[in-house]
């Protein structure tokens, strides 16, 4: 049934695409800007993709952008689906099957995230060590298909210590500074409160967003290898006197862009070297 559905998909798909994409990117909260930079792009909106759902979330253009990037044939989503928006998980994960099934071995996965770690600043980068799934539930609950993955996937190295490497490598080449740390997804769509962000620190978490993780999983489950890059958009609830808000998310994103770009490009370069 899910594979039915996930081919449907990749079969229109593959009718519009130039290329079988290598590597698939997943663009968060004012990081759509990447989209931009694919030469030859075609852009199919999620609305003419069979079993997507469509995107509702400010900051979030809702379309697949196919095309090259760097030498690379990629696929590129611009706006993704959350938790909180009321999609199950696996509406939430299923362009990573689809994505998966298009040829896909390598998947970006980007983010705007709240800062918990006390040494980071809003505009900072953070590559993503690992992991911490706070949402208490998991995409893969249900029946298991053998032929997209195993029952039980390891999530030893959810994050690849290859493309950890190239990724503090070409930071190292551009002169960015790249924190790396561990990722908490919160359910949301309400912030943390600052006695769960003290939680979370204690946790061992350095930052916190509200997306990634079902992603990432569906990703290894489907033996993806995965890159994670979160744009530090804030600190997190309680550690400045200032409330939060979206608009803060969306103009820091704003703001580090160039970098982000700079340092996605190039890890893409050397992927596709
Ligand atoms: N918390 C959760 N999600 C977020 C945050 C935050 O502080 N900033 C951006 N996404």
């Amino acid at each position: 049934m899910d594979r039915q559905a996930i081919e449907k998909a990749a079969d229109v798909l593959r009718q519009r695409m130039p290329a079988p994409p290598a590597i698939g990117l997943i663009l968060g909260s004012g990081l759509g800007v990447l989209a931009d930079e694919i030469e030859e792009a075609v852009r199919i909106p999620y609305e003419e993709i069979p079993g997507f759902p469509v995107s509702t979330v400010e900051g979030h253009a809702g379309r697949l952008v196919c095309g090259r990037l760097e030498g690379a044939s990629v696929v590129a989503m611009q706006g993704r689906f959350h938790y909180y928006e009321g999609y199950s998980l696996r509406e939430v994960t299923f362009p990573v099957r689809v994505m998966k099934a298009l040829g896909v071995r390598e998947l970006i996965v980007t983010n705007a995230a709240g800062g918990v770690n006390e040494q980071f600043r809003p505009g900072d980068l953070m590559m993503i060590s690992d992991h911490i799934n706070l949402l208490g539930t998991n995409p893969l609950i249900g029946p298991n298909d053998p032929e997209l993955g195993p029952r039980f996937p390891d999530m030893t190295e959810a994050y690849s210590r290859r493309l950890r490497q190239l990724a503090k490598d070409a930071a190292a080449r551009l002169g960015i500074r790249l924190h790396e740390g561990v990722y908490v997804a919160n359910i949301g769509p309400s912030y943390e409160t600052p006695a769960e962000i003290r939680m979370i620190r204690v946790l061992g978490g350095d930052a916190v967003g509200m997306s990634t993780v079902p992603e990432v999983i569906v990703a290894r489950h489907a033996g993806m290898e995965v890159l994670g890059i979160s744009c530090i958009s804030n600190l997190a609830a309680g550690m400045t006197d200032a409330p939060l808000h979206h608009d803060e998310v969306v103009e820091t994103a704003e703001r580090v862009k160039a970098d982000f770009l700079r340092l996605i490009k190039a890890v893409v370069a050397e992927l596709a070297k």
